[in-house]
């Protein structure tokens, strides 16, 4: 099913924002309406450039019952981004957290059933915990707790990760009880343009850039399934617009790759000597492994992810962030300073 008007939480973030580009792109009739808070991680100008007549922004909490009955009564269709989305800060203060991702989806969810609109929840891989390392697999890796599946069992191990499970299993029961017309997505690690300088990947981007030595958390074992923010807004609409109710989907694109190997590429694709990092403290409860089995995804509703080469990807990303650095470059001291603060 098509919708012509949609809300996109969270619209002026990372992945949200990409999404609005690639509906913008790909459905140009349909009218998207985008509700964001702008917090630190939101930002209007990564809605620059799209047509005013079919996007909107409307600055605003999607914890605020009153607005968000307002909109969705006037919609066919809310795609929820909107979230706190980094561990690291979800280990310093829990508390924004519980609000926006629990209470601002409750929120979302009660005006969706009231006024009978579809809802597609955007979770992430990492309410499954994590998983053992492949060299640790009996088989290495072959078979059994090779990668997340739906059936996998909820184990979340952060504040972050915690409040997102506790969404999906809102959005679940609201299917459940209520009938929502709802569908759920998680996803692994996205990279791409517009990734606030916080995350792995722009961090080190642009401590290059800035003369700033890359900061690797403890062994650098720890791997991440990385998926190119295009393909996860291919596989939202795929859903969106062909998904069964009720079901959940996962999203990923077969690329694993452990943080040491993802900053010695960054560095080498950067001109610099492949060891010029530092180590620093590793991140409490610091999960291992993701990895995702979208064999559902593909096979049930036939998406396929177009960006799989990583490099090719990464250089795109290198570009992006080297030639957008009024974007970011605002930002960085106060990062910086917010991670030495805890000795990373
Ligand atoms: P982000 O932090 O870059 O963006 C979040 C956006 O939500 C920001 O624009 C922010 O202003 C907005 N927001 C925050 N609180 C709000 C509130 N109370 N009301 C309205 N807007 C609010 O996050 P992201 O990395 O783009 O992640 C987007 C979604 O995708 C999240 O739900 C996240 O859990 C999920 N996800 C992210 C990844 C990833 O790799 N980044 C992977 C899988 C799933
Ligand atoms: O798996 C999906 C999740 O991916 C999303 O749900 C989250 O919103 C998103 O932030 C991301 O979570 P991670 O914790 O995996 O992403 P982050 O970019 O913070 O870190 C990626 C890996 O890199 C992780 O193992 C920690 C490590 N790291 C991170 C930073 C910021 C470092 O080694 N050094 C760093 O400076």
């Amino acid at each position: 099913m098509e919708y012509k008007n949609i809300i996109v939480t969270g619209g002026a973030g990372f992945i949200g924002s990409n999404f609005v580009h690639y509906v913008a792109k790909n459905h140009p009739e349909v009218n998207i309406m985008v509700l964001d808070k702008l917090t630190y991680a939101g930002n209007k100008e990564n809605l620059a450039g799209l047509n005013p007549e079919k996007v909107k922004l409307v600055v605003g909490d999607i914890c605020d019952a009153e607005l968000v009955d307002e909109l969705v009564s006037k919609t066919d269709a809310v795609i929820h981004y909107a979230a706190e989305s980094h561990n690291d800060n979800s280990l310093k203060d829990p508390s924004p957290f519980i609000e926006t991702n629990i209470i601002g989806t409750y929120t979302l969810l009660e005006a969706c059933r009231k006024h009978n609109v579809r809802f597609h929840h955007v979770s992430t891989d990492e309410v499954y915990g994590d998983l053992p390392l492949r060299e640790d697999l009996p088989g290495h890796g072959e078979g059994e707790g090779e990668k997340f599946t739906p059936e996998s069992r909820y184990n979340p191990s952060s504040p972050y990760s915690s409040s997102k499970a506790s969404s999906d299993l809102l959005v679940k029961a609201w299917v459940r009880s209520f009938n929502v017309q709802a569908t759920i997505s998680n996803c692994s690690n996205n990279y791409g343009p517009y990734q606030y300088i916080e995350k792995f990947i722009p961090r080190q981007i642009t401590n290059v850039l800035c003369g700033i030595k890359p900061k690797l958390y403890g062994t650098g074992q720890n791997v991440r399934d990385w998926i190119h923010t295009e393909d996860h807004s291919s596989a939202v609409w795929t859903i969106l617009t062909k998904g069964k109710i009720g079901e959940t989907y996962l999203i990923g694109a077969d690329g694993e790759q452990n943080n040491k190997d993802v900053l010695e590429m960054i560095l080498e694709a950067m001109g610099q000597p492949k060891d010029a990092y530092d180590v620093v403290k590793d991140r409490p409860g610091h999960d291992l492994r993701y990895a995702i089995d979208s064999t559902k995804l593909r096979e049930e509703l036939g998406w396929k992810p177009q960006f799989t080469n990583f490099k090719e990807g990464l250089e795109d990303t290198i570009n992006w962030y080297r030639d957008n650095r009024s974007w970011w470059e605002k930002d960085k001291e106060a990062v910086e300073n917010n991670y030495a603060k805890n000795g990373q």
